[in-house]
């Protein structure tokens, strides 16, 4: 009776620190160290070349000689794909967002967007690389690899090529082939969307996702001369931060955190912005 016992709790430990090594390399909130975003952990089970001194913020971010600041993106509101450099109004300029970046990245280049019958920002600001975006462009898209980064350029293990092997199927890359026309809109001024778009029921920024305190404001980029952009970063947070609210359902649960600023259980995620 007392083995039995003994077994059982021995069992419980085993549940509980399983939880705990899931919690901490996951990405459901917890911080960076040791989640998806942790690029050792990635690099290393992926064949790749770990950072030398096991730095966490360096595959991103580095304090010296960053890749740049200051260059601006030319966006063709008009979307006639002719430039219009006279000041008629037909295009708009931004300054491109990379805090202290350490990997390669193309501040001008341009990718397509989606669109649809109702979901059309035609004559309105649209460049689904603007804010955040870009940023996770420099892997997420699978042409650069995570360990190529404060100046090497010839690292091997591919987020791109990861996502690819998960489906079981090609091109699953996120922004894979220049495109991000089969996502979840990016790039654009959220009031813009929800104002005009009332009978869509978009929910005013200032309303906060579902279960917590954080405004859906709080989640835009402010992009100067431009306003307020829903971006990648609108749902996900990059640092895996007390934000994430996507927790694992039960103790010892499989299921991914996604980095998500609200749960996936009843769409919260979705919920919190469609008023549906
Ligand atoms: C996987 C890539 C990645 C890693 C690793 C990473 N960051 Fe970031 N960081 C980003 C991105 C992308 C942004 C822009 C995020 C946004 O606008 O929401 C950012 C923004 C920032 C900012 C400016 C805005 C803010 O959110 O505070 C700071 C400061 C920062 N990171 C610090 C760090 C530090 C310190 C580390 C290491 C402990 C780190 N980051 C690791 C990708 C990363
Ligand atoms: C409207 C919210 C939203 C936006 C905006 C968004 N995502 Fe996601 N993303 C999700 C959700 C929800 C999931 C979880 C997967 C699911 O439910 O299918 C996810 C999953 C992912 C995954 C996991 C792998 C996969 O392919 O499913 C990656 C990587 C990812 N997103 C990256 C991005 C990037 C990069 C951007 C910007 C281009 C972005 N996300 C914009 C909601 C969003
Ligand atoms: C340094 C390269 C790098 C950058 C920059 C980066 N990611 Fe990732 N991300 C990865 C890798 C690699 C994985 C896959 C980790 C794994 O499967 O173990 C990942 C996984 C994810 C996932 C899936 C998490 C899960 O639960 O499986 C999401 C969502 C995501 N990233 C979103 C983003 C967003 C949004 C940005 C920009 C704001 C971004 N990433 C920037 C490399 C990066
Ligand atoms: C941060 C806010 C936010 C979140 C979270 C969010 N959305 Fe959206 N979504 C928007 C906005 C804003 C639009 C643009 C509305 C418009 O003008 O059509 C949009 C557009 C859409 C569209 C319309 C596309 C079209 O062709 O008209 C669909 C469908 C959609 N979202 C589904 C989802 C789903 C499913 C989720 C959860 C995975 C989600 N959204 C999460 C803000 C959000």
């Amino acid at each position: 009776m007392k083995k039995q016992l003994i077994t059982v709790l021995a069992l419980a430990g085993i549940a509980a620190g399983a939880t705990l090594a899931f919690a901490a390399e996951g990405s459901h909130g917890g911080g960076i160290l040791k989640s998806k975003h942790d690029m050792n952990m990635y690099v290393g089970s992926h064949g790749g070349k770990l950072d030398k001194d096991q730095r966490v913020c360096a595959y991103c971010h580095t304090p010296h000689h960053s890749v740049g600041i200051g260059a601006t993106a030319m966006v063709d509101i008009d979307k006639d794909g002719a430039a219009d450099l006279d000041g008629l109004g037909n295009e708009t300029f931004y300054e491109v967002y990379y805090p202290l970046w350490s990997r390669a990245l193309n501040p001008t280049a341009t990718i397509d967007g989606y669109v649809s019958q109702t979901f059309n920002p035609t004559g309105k600001f649209y460049d689904p690389l603007a804010g955040p975006s870009r940023l996770c462009m420099t892997c997420h898209d699978g042409t650069i690899a995570a360990d190529s980064y404060y100046g090497e350029t010839n690292g091997s293990a591919n987020a791109g090529d990861d996502q690819l092997v998960m489906w079981s199927m090609g091109n699953f890359g996120i922004g894979k082939g220049d495109s991000l026309s089969n996502d979840h809109p990016v790039g654009f001024v959220y009031k813009d969307m929800a104002d005009d778009d009332t009978k869509y029921e978009i929910k005013d920024q200032s309303s906060t996702f579902i279960g917590t305190q954080k405004t859906i404001d709080s989640a835009l980029t402010d992009v100067a001369g431009v306003g307020k952009v829903m971006t990648c970063a609108s749902c996900h947070d990059v640092h895996n931060g007390n934000a994430v609210q996507n927790k694992p359902l039960a103790a010892g649960e499989s299921g991914r955190g996604y980095f998500l600023l609200a749960a996936q259980k009843d769409s919260a995620i979705c919920l919190s912005c469609h008023d549906k």
